[in-house]
């Protein structure tokens, strides 16, 4: 049983996360439009992230034995200014979700639910490497300017990242127990 304030906060967190993916799919397909593979690749791999964090909500609200409520997820902007444009997005986006994450830790301090506010310790550790990845693409993306031959050597860089699902989460049903 989860009392209403948290199952409520906890459901929309799984919207926000699932948002968090779209937003980065869309920001993938940005980048193969104008030809940035190894930047696509990051984001598709950031997308497939957000919705392993979906699932730990998701999964943690059916163990607590509440019902998900799915609702619409917003459709997210679709063309940047420039590879440092959509990466300082990445960057506020991330600060908001932080913030979001935050709240619900404070919410689930002011109703006595440890098992939630366990949960969301998680999140806090995970959302401080989220920034700090995001920025320091954006601070090499400053770095380069407009050097074309830095940019393509930040794609390469990027095209290497691969998608391992974080400890304790997973897309696939259960809730991730029994991993690390
Ligand atoms: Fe799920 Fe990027 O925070």
């Amino acid at each position: 049983m989860l009392k209403d304030a948290i199952k409520n906060a906890l459901n929309e967190q799984v919207n926000a996360e699932l948002y968090s993916s779209y937003l980065y799919l869309s920001m993938c397909s940005y980048f193969k439009k104008i030809n940035l593979e190894g930047f696509a690749t990051w984001m598709e791999v950031q997308a497939l992230e957000e919705m392993t964090h979906a699932m730990k909500f998701f999964n943690f609200i059916s163990e607590r034995g509440e019902q998900v409520k799915l609702t619409k997820i917003d459709g997210p902007e679709t063309s940047w200014a420039s590879p440092l444009a959509a990466f300082e997005a990445v960057y506020a986006h991330e600060v908001k979700v932080t913030g979001l994450i935050n709240n619900l830790v404070d919410i689930a301090i002011e109703h006595k639910d440890h098992a939630t506010a366990n949960l969301l310790q998680w999140f806090i550790a995970e959302q401080v490497e989220e920034e700090t990845s995001a920025d320091a693409v954006v601070q090499k993306l400053k770095l380069v300017g407009n050097d074309g031959g830095g940019l393509l050597l930040i794609d390469q860089e990027l095209g290497r990242r691969v998608f391992v699902p974080p400890p304790g989460t997973t897309i696939m049903g259960g809730a991730g127990k029994g991993q690390a």
